[in-house]
C-alpha cells in the first residue's frame, strides 16, 4: 500500500475540570486527508482548504509532525500530503492535532504498523508544539486513541483511556479568534490550595463519573475553578449560554480547549440539539456570527476514510 486516506477527529480538551489532560473526541467534523510515499525523502503538503495554512514542512503542524515520524522510524523515503481540512483552525476543537495526528497514523499504517498509539501521540506533540509554543497532549490523545483520554504525564508520556457512557456533544464555535498561546498567557503561574483541591477533586469525580456512567455526578463534575473564571472573558455571552444550555437540558460544558468554541454534554442526541438551538439564540443577540455541531463521543480516533 503506497497511499492511504483518513478521517481525523475533532477533539475537546480540558472537559472543563481537566486543563491540559483530560479531552474526548467528535464523530464531527474531521479533517481528510490523504498521505502517500514518494521516493525523495521530503515532506510534501498540498491544501486543498481556504485557510491559508503554510506549505513549508517546517511551519506545517502536519509537515513537522511527518519529519518527526520520518526521523523517528529512519525511512529512506518521504512523504506527501493532501490536506482538506474540516475542522477550522483557531476554532478550539483540535485543528492542530487533528493535523498532526492524522498524518503520523496514515504513515503508520503506510509503513507495517511499527509504532504504538502512544509513541504516535509523542511524535504529533512536535506539531501541536508548533502550532501552540506548547507541548500538551489533551487534543492528541483522543484523537489518535478515540473516546476519553487522560494524559497522566507528558514526560514520560502516559495516556489513560476512560471508559463511558453514550454521550452527545454540542459545539458553538463563535466566529472570532483566540490565540492558544494568548489563551496560555494569561492563566495564573500558581493557583490557591482550595481551588486546586476543588479541581483535582472534580476531575476524580468526573473520571469516575464516566467510568461508571453516573451522570448525575458527571454533571456536578464538570465545575472548574481555576481556568474557566479567567477565560470565560474572551467569549462574549459565555455566562449567557452555558446557563441557557443547562435549562435546555444539558448536563453540563465549558470552553473547547482554549476557545473561543464552548461544548455541552448531553445524555441523548435529541436534547444535543435542543442545547444548540438555545446556544444559537443566546448568540444571535450578541451579533458575532456562529456554527453548531452536534455529535456523539467517537470511540474510534483517527480512522480509515472508506
Ligand atoms: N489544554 C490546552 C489549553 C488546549 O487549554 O491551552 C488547547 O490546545
Amino acid at each position: 500500500m503506497d497511499e492511504i486516506s483518513v478521517l481525523s477527529p475533532a477533539t475537546v480538551a480540558n472537559v472543563v475540570c481537566g486543563f491540559d489532560c483530560l479531552g474526548f473526541a467528535l464523530g464531527e467534523p474531521c479533517d481528510e486527508m490523504t498521505v502517500r510515499k514518494i521516493a525523495e525523502r521530503e515532506i510534501r503538503i498540498i491544501n486543498h482548504d481556504d485557510f491559508g495554512l503554510p506549505t513549508e514542512p517546517d511551519r506545517n503542524v502536519a509537515g513537522v509532525a511527518l519529519s518527526a515520524f520520518v526521523d523517528a522510524a529512519g525511512l529512506d523515503h518521504g512523504f506527501e500530503v493532501e490536506s482538506t481540512k474540516k475542522i477550522m483552525p483557531g476554532s478550539g476543537i483540535g485543528s492542530s492535532a487533528a493535523s498532526a495526528c492524522g498524518v503520523v497514523v496514515a504513515a503508520n499504517m503506510l509503513t507495517g504498523d511499527r509504532f504504538t498509539n502512544v509513541e504516535l501521540v509523542e511524535l504529533a506533540m512536535a506539531g501541536e508544539a508548533l502550532a501552540s509554543g506548547s507541548r500538551h497532549a489533551d487534543n492528541l490523545a483522543p484523537c489518535i486513541f478515540g473516546g476519553f483520554t487522560l494524559v497522566r504525564s507528558t514526560e514520560p508520556l502516559d495516556i489513560v483511556e476512560i471508559d463511558f457512557p453514550p454521550l452527545y456533544a454540542t459545539i458553538i464555535h463563535p466566529q472570532i479568534e483566540i490565540k492558544t498561546s494568548d489563551a496560555r498567557a494569561m492563566l495564573p503561574k500558581e493557583v490557591p490550595l482550595r481551588n486546586a483541591i476543588r479541581n483535582w477533586s472534580n476531575l476524580g469525580a468526573l473520571v469516575a463519573a464516566l467510568s461508571t456512567g453516573d451522570f448525575a455526578l458527571i454533571a456536578r463534575s464538570l465545575e472548574d475553578a481555576i481556568v474557566e473564571p479567567v477565560r470565560k472573558s474572551l467569549i462574549p455571552g459565555f455566562d449567557e449560554v452555558k446557563a441557557a444550555c443547562l435549562d435546555a437540558g444539558a448536563l453540563g460544558g465549558g470552553i473547547s480547549g482554549s476557545g473561543p468554541s464552548v461544548f455541552m454534554l448531553s445524555r441523548t442526541n435529541e436534547v444535543a440539539k435542543r442545547v444548540g438551538e438555545a446556544m444559537s439564540r443566546v448568540f444571535e443577540q450578541t451579533k458575532i456570527g456562529h456554527k453548531i455541531h452536534v455529535s456523539p463521543i467517537q470511540r474510534s480516533g483517527v480512522r480509515p476514510a472508506v
